[in-house]
């Protein structure tokens, strides 16, 4: 029976772990030649792919030149025997034996050989082992060398399923971003059309009103008035789809931002009910940025209008603006005291139209939170948040500072 040395079981089964991490053929054998010479400790090992009815001498370990890169018809080499054949070769004598093309290694070291098959129903290649002194290879070593081959068949298999699935999701993938191209492109010029006719609802309404205002009955006025509030908060809704979409459009204007005075702009600008609403800001030190301003500037709009809008049902406001570093780099904040949001529902806070509070409750199109993420992603940052309902939320985002 077998009885190969633990050194060859320990080197086959470190072999085995190796090649389950690979993941394409030419890593397969690199690994493959390596551990074949060293198995049988033979002084070369070669790797053979079949390609058509030619043998491919794809990779070699040896100690001079054998025939990498050579390829030789099936039926006059010997890794076309062991394929044909589906068995090892095994030959103490190589210009004994008929089936040695002998001119082919003349040039080389070789004087004896083993040589089998890589998956031996329907072979796809061979590993060959070669030895400068002639001598018979051992029942040992063949049975060595046939388990590395049946290994490396189930490994280049998982490659080619590997390869595959790869290629399909990248495929699936370009497809997908046509179809969210397309489907983007023809939400963009719809909301653009919509424009018109929508302007022209609210003018001749407006009309209506002012000059026709003795034909109305209450009721009439309050119906116009409906008109109006709809075909005006349409109009917003259009306008923020149109600004989300164009983010992606837009050619970046990078330069320096200065955070601390956009934010503090922004803050005094903003238009709160200031009397109705007990707001407490505190802006930090930040230091500048690198962006488009314009794009910037809608991200600190849209958070600290959040902000302001999620706090509204509390006693007194607390928002705190600022930076921090967080280990791998600078990082800006929006923190609130407001009314929060659950964590579970986290991956819909960034998506368009996706509310995580009823518009009973706060107003808003779900669109704000889409167009910061864009913007920050396309400036190549991140951005993230933590909430917890009834006790505030914060939004963190990061710029690259090239
Ligand atoms: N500071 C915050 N505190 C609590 N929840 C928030 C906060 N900011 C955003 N959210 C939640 O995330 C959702 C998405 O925010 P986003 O800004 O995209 O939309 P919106 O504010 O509802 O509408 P708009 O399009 O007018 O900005 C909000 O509906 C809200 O549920
Ligand atoms: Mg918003």
């Amino acid at each position: 029976m077998k009885s190969p040395s633990p050194e060859s079981v320990k080197l086959l089964v470190t072999t085995v772990q190796e090649l389950s991490l690979a993941r394409d053929l030419d890593t397969v054998m690199k690994i493959v030649r390596t551990a074949a010479r060293k198995l049988t400790g033979a002084d070369g090992a070669t790797f053979v792919l079949r390609d058509g009815d030619l043998c491919y001498y794809a990779e070699e370990d040896a100690i001079s030149p054998l025939w990498k890169g050579s390829r030789f018809p099936m039926d006059i080499c010997i890794s076309g025997w062991a394929m044909l054949n589906r068995q090892p070769a095994v030959i103490e004598d190589i210009y004994a034996d008929s089936r040695i093309p002998a001119d082919a290694y003349r040039p080389t070291f070789v004087k004896s050989l083993a040589m089998v098959p890589i998956r031996t129903i329907d072979p796809i290649g061979a590993i060959g082992n070669y030895w400068a002194v002639q001598r018979q290879p051992t029942e040992d070593e063949v049975w060595l060398l046939q388990s590395l081959a049946d290994i490396t068949a189930v490994t280049m298999e998982n490659v080619n399923v590997y390869a595959e699935l790869e290629q399909r999701v990248k495929e699936r993938t370009l497809q997908l971003e046509a179809i969210n191209k397309e489907l983007e492109a023809f939400s963009y010029s719809v909301s653009h059309d919509l424009r018109a006719p929508l302007r022209a609802i609210r003018s001749y309404t407006e009309i209506l009103q002012e000059d026709h205002v003795g034909n109305l009955s209450d009721e009439g006025r309050r119906i116009t008035n409906k008109i109006i509030k709809g075909a005006t908060d349409m109009g917003l809704l259009i306008d923020h789809l149109l600004t989300f979409f164009k983010t992606d459009k837009k050619e970046l204007a990078k330069t320096t931002i200065p955070m601390k005075t956009m934010v503090t702009d922004i803050v005094d600008t903003l238009k709160i009910p200031e009397k109705e609403r007990n707001i407490e800001f505190h802006i930090g030190e930040m230091p500048d940025a690198k962006g488009d301003p314009s794009l910037i500037k809608q991200v600190w709009e849209n958070l600290i209008t959040n902000a302001v809008k999620y706090t509204g049902h509390k006693e007194k406001a607390v928002i705190e603006i600022g930076n921090h570093n967080n280990g791998k780099g600078n990082v800006y904040h929006v923190k609130d005291n407001g009314a929060g949001f659950n964590m579970q529902y986290y991956d819909k806070l960034f998506a368009v139209f996706q509310r995580l509070h009823t518009a009973e409750e706060f107003n808003g199109n779900g669109i704000g939170l889409a167009t910061v993420q864009r913007i920050v992603h396309r400036h190549g940052g991140q951005i993230w948040a933590e909430g917890k309902p009834g006790e505030g939320a914060s939004f963190f985002f990061t710029l690259p500072s090239f």
